[in-house]
């Protein structure tokens, strides 16, 4: 099993997702560390609860220091013998550096269809777009913010009616389906291969898809 740190800023639902997950004795991550860059995240204690090790880097601490906070998070990642890495709504930007280390070990999960809606307010702006799909992208962190090759993918439709709120609710559900499944793939360390990308676009033959 590989040994896997979730990094959250805040209230930790798809962490607790993953942690839920890997509960499972054949699952082939151990979630072995919570790592905050806020002290006070949520999700810190519901990792607590939940009897996962928990460490927090205070990225405020830093004062825009990026490579001297990332120093410091590598030093509780190697400490604690991490080998992947899973951004749970982590709010910081990584350094090159910091990505190129852990190249093909650190996946992310992001609020839209990427490469639709990087960055912020995600669902806000689906919205005002008009866009009649919306969903969540597991992808494989690259240099540029939410630009890595992409692993996964759940689709909704949006609906009339739909508010920012109602969608975010919609695709979170939807998030807490997708990050497990393809936290799996990953740590059993299959490769994406073009040819495979049919079947890693839908992992949970359930999920939500719209041709
Ligand atoms: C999730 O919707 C996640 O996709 C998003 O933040 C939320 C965190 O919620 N991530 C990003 O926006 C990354 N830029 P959670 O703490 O309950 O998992």
């Amino acid at each position: 099993r590989r040994r896997t740190a979730i990094l959250i800023s805040g209230r930790g639902s798809n962490m607790a997702a993953l942690i839920a997950a890997a509960q499972a004795p054949d699952y082939p991550a151990e979630i072995a560390l919570v790592l905050s860059n806020r002290a006070d995240a949520g999700g810190l204690a519901l990792a607590r609860s939940a009897g996962i090790a928990t460490a927090t880097v205070e990225s405020r601490s830093f004062k825009g220091d990026r490579a001297g906070f990332e120093a410091a998070m590598q030093a509780v990642l190697d400490q604690k013998g991490i080998d992947l890495i899973a951004l749970a709504g982590f709010m910081r930007v990584l350094t090159p550096g910091f990505v190129a280390a852990w190249e093909g070990r650190m996946v992310n999960i992001h609020p839209s269809l990427l490469p639709a809606f990087p960055g912020l307010d995600t669902h806000a702006r689906a919205l005002a777009a008009g866009v009649r799909l919306h969903g969540c992208t597991v992808h494989r962190v690259s240099a540029s913010v939410d630009e890595g090759p992409i692993l996964a993918q759940a689709a909704i439709p949006v609906l009339v009616g739909d508010t920012e709120a109602s969608l975010a609710a919609r695709v979170l559900e939807q998030e807490h389906r997708l990050y497990p499944a393809a936290l799996a793939w990953v740590a059993a360390g299959r490769t994406d291969p073009p040819e495979a990308r049919g079947a890693l676009a839908n992992p949970l033959p359930d999920t939500a898809w719209l041709p």
